[in-house]
């Protein structure tokens, strides 16, 4: 709680962008004081205007996930300004897209050092105060491929499994203390986080196109457009279920958000992975070859 103002303060990483600038501007509309995290100056100085324009109670602020330096730089700023964290939520995050035998080590290590070491490293930049306060919450934007994994996706997914397993022993470490972890599970959402995915497997186009997954690739991507193509679900719908997280008195350990969370959380519990993984290789185009 911020001593002067008595609100509640939210630091969210990757805020500059997609599901992260969505749910920073909702709560800062909904009375949070909020810093928007987040590395791009321009995307930062863009925000900045809007919330002002807004009056919002909101200001970015730079940080890096990846840089202990830059993470510790940046909470402890907001330690100075406002006093307390009342709320972390672990968001910023990217997708590589390759085969796991095509995706290289330096590809497979970057992966994890945003989306998995990176909420790591500002989890344990932020917690200490959070426990010594006995009370917090960790939202953890996780992703339905926290829960199953598609062609392609294999490190993206195992990032977010990973993140699944993290936030699973946070939830008993932490419980003593009052903080709770609370992941949240999207399906498809249109952000730029798809162009960025295209951008960064530039140096797979010769295997995408020519490769032996060449086919396991074409099916990725037609899978990939039409889920695009049919996604109706908003970053704006996701911070609402990000909201509902934050104000439960008794929150969940995993929300969903989108169609497809829904129908996976029950697939999940009452099919064998031996169906799921049919629908999966279906709906992906996979085929034996030969
Ligand atoms: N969109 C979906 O369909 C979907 C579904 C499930 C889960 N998710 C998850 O939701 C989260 C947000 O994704 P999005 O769709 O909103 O993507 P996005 O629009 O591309 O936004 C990603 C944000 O992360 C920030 N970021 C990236 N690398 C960073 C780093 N090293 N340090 C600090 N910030 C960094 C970017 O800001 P800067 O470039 O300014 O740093 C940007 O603000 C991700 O964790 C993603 O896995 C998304």
């Amino acid at each position: 709680m911020d001593a002067e103002r008595g609100t509640q303060t939210v630091l969210i990483t990757g805020a500059t962008d997609g599901l992260g600038k969505a749910a920073a501007l909702l709560l800062a509309e909904n009375g949070f004081r909020v810093f928007a995290a987040g590395r791009s100056a321009e995307k930062r100085a863009q925000l900045d205007t809007l919330a002002n324009e807004k009056k919002l109670p909101l200001e970015t602020l730079g940080m890096d996930v990846c840089d202990d330096g830059s993470v510790q730089r940046a909470v402890n700023l907001v330690y100075q300004k406002a006093g307390t964290i009342d709320v972390l939520i672990n968001n910023a995050g990217l997708a590589y897209v390759a085969t796991v035998e095509d995706m290289t080590m330096e590809d497979w290590r970057r992966q994890f050092e945003t989306n998995f070491f990176g909420v790591v490293r500002v989890t344990q930049a932020v917690l200490p105060k959070m426990r010594e306060r006995r009370s917090g919450r960790i939202i953890m934007i996780s992703s339905v491929s926290g829960l199953v994994t598609p062609p392609t996706q294999g490190a993206y997914s195992a990032s977010k499994h990973a993140m699944e397993g993290l936030s699973n022993a946070l939830r008993h470490e932490l419980y003593p203390f009052e903080v709770k972890t609370i992941l949240i599970e999207p399906g498809y959402i249109v952000t730029n986080i798809q162009q960025i995915a295209v951008e960064v497997a530039q140096p797979y186009q010769e295997k995408i196109k020519s490769g032996p997954y060449a086919k396991v690739y074409a099916g990725s991507w037609s899978g990939a457009k039409s889920s695009r193509r049919k996604s109706k679900t908003t970053p704006e719908d996701c911070a609402r279920v990000i909201l509902k997280a934050i104000r439960a008195p008794l929150p969940q350990a995993r929300y969903g958000v989108t169609p497809l969370a829904a129908t996976l959380k029950w697939a999940k519990r009452l099919l064998p992975d031996s169906a799921i993984d049919a629908m999966i290789r279906r709906r992906y185009g996979i085929m034996r070859e030969g």
